[in-house]
Formats: C-alpha cells, sequence, structure tokens
C-alpha cells in the first residue's frame, strides 16, 4: 500500500479532478444558455475527461488496497463577464492541477514508491496537453474578443482538445 500522506493527496486530487469536472459542466451550461454551441461542447467533454481522470484514481487506490475518501465538491463560478473569462478560469484551474500533481509526484518519489510515481506520470504528461489546448483557445478568443462566432468557427474547424484513444491511459473505476 503507498504511503498515508500519498493516500491523502490522492484522495485530496480525487476531490479537485471532480471539482474541475462540475466546474466545466458549469462553463459548458453557461455557454450552451448564451447560444456557443462548439464552446459548449468542448467543456462538456472535458468535463467528462476531468471526471474520467478522477475515477483513474479511485481504480489505483482500489488496486493498492488504499482507502478511497470521496469529499464534498464545492459550488462551480457560473457567472462570467464575457465569453472569454470562463476560458480564464479554466487556463488558471489546470494551471493549479498541474502543481497539485507535480506535488503529488514528488510524494511519491520521496516515498521510494515507483508505483506511485509511474501512475502519477502519466498524469504529468496529460496536463502539459491540457494545458496547452486551454493556452491555445484562450489565444484564439482573446484575438477574436469582439468576434465571438469566429472562436465557434476555430472551435469546429480545429477540434481543439480532441481525444485519440492512448493505450497507455490508467483504467478508470468502472472502465471506459
Ligand atoms: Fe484532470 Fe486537467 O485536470
Amino acid at each position: 500500500m503507498p504511503a498515508e500522506r500519498f493516500i491523502e493527496a490522492l484522495n485530496e486530487q480525487i476531490a479537485a479532478e471532480f471539482a474541475a469536472s462540475h466546474q466545466y459542466v458549469a462553463i459548458a451550461v453557461h455557454y450552451e444558455d448564451q447560444t456557443y454551441p462548439r464552446l459548449a461542447n468542448f467543456f462538456y467533454r472535458q468535463a467528462i475527461e476531468e471526471r474520467e481522470h478522477a475515477m483513474m484514481m479511485i481504480k489505483y487506490l482500489l488496486d493498492t488496497q488504499s482507502p478511497v475518501r470521496l469529499r464534498e465538491v464545492e459550488a462551480p463560478r457560473s457567472d462570467f463577464a464575457d465569453h472569454v473569462a470562463p476560458i480564464e478560469l479554466a487556463l488558471e484551474q489546470e494551471g493549479a492541477v498541474s502543481r497539485r500533481i507535480g506535488d503529488i509526484f514528488a510524494l511519491a518519489r520521496e516515498e521510494g514508491d515507483y508505483l506511485s510515481e509511474q501512475f502519477v506520470q502519466w498524469f504529468l504528461k496529460e496536463q502539459v496537453e491540457e494545458e496547452a489546448t486551454m493556452s491555445t483557445l484562450l489565444d484564439v478568443a482573446e484575438r477574436t474578443r469582439d468576434f465571438p462566432m469566429s472562436l465557434e468557427d476555430y472551435i469546429a474547424r480545429e477540434d481543439p482538445g480532441e481525444e485519440v484513444a492512448d493505450p497507455l491511459a490508467p483504467e478508470p473505476a468502472g472502465g471506459r
């Protein structure tokens, strides 16, 4: 079994992943309400991905006979000044998640827990992709701030954040 402080940190991260998912649903609903269907779909999809990250972590705890401690998830933000603000929030959120994943990786390394270190490694790579996707989306959103439908066209054309099957992705609890 991993060290208690690693288990506790991973349980905290599970809550953070569910919170990220919850926040992305709130953003998607905001966009759908404002009739930005491509932005809405993009964030609905991101919400599913974040939930899957939480389920992967749950599966790892179960597989290593570690306790799963689900906790409260905070209410998401749902009031935004304009169509760019949710993307700014999303990029901030991804940056915070990357820092936390880095801390959890460091914990596993300090404990000499090679299996946990290897498990967390996939999430480090995932965060690089997610931050890059969100940062690119924010660039385009800022550049087209006065023409939001250009951002919709960009998403329709480029399909940012498109998921390709990753055979190295950890298995989520409950399967895919
Ligand atoms: Fe699973 Fe992008 O945090």
